[in-house]
């Protein structure tokens, strides 16, 4: 599969998010990434249920939503009414990660487990036959526009090779400083979909570096 390409939101600009969500549509980007927080488990907030339906009235493409909060499970199928095609969960925010996974798909979502920086790719061993997706957190959540962490290339081969044996068809996605620079590499580690805010929303042309990244060819890495 080609590698798929992830605006987050969390960049836009919100007084004129119908533009910014028009400029995706048009554009060679593949998925909204939109990020939830919650003041609680990053110290951060960034929006919610408004904003995910204002998103979803004009995007054609799919909403993958990724929750950097707290007692998720108390608000799946909020998040699935709101919109989300994907929902992602943090490893380090469930203690029932598995009943949340099943809670995800009961809602009809595709069901994704995101990683801190340090959270180790092998603690997923028993509920990868489970997931749709693994997010690999590349800066620690809670803002945009940090500076990538090379240790996620480690734990993209990783988890590449762990889900080989039980689940090949697994989406890996990155999120977290993602840019030109580093976008070959990630690809060709095992990386299905990258998340870029900054690089895509400082851009001089938005779109054109959606294109970029999109037709960045993993073959160019050395
Ligand atoms: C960070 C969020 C990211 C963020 C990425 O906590 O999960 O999705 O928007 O922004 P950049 O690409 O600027 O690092
Ligand atoms: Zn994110």
């Amino acid at each position: 599969m080609n590698h798929l390409i992830a605006p987050s939101i969390l960049s836009a600009d919100f007084a004129n998010l119908q533009r910014d969500v028009e400029m995706i549509n048009a554009s060679e980007a593949d998925w909204f990434h939109v990020d939830v927080m919650d003041g609680v488990f990053v110290p951060n907030i960034s929006f919610g249920f408004p904003v995910i339906e204002a998103v979803k009235k004009y995007a054609k493409k799919p909403l993958d939503v990724h929750l950097m909060m707290v007692n998720p499970e108390h608000y799946i199928e909020r998040f699935a009414a709101a919109g989300a095609n994907g929902i992602t969960v943090h490893y380090e925010a469930c203690t029932h990660l598995h009943r949340t996974v099943q809670q995800i798909h009961a809602a009809g979502c595709k069901a994704g487990v995101a990683l801190n920086p340090h959270t180790p790719v092998s603690l997923l061993i028993d509920i990868l036959t489970d997931l749709d997706l693994v997010l690999i957190m590349s800066v620690n959540p809670g803002f945009g526009g940090q500076k990538f962490i090379a240790n996620t290339l480690h734990k993209v081969k990783e988890l590449r090779a762990m889900a080989q044996a039980v689940n090949p068809n697994l989406v890996i996605e990155v999120d977290g400083g993602v840019s030109v620079d580093n976008t070959a590499s990630l690809v060709a580690a095992g990386v299905n979909v990258l998340v870029a805010g900054s690089a895509v929303f400082a851009a001089e042309s938005p779109s054109d570096m959606i294109a970029a990244l999109k037709n960045i060819d993993p073959g160019m890495v050395i």
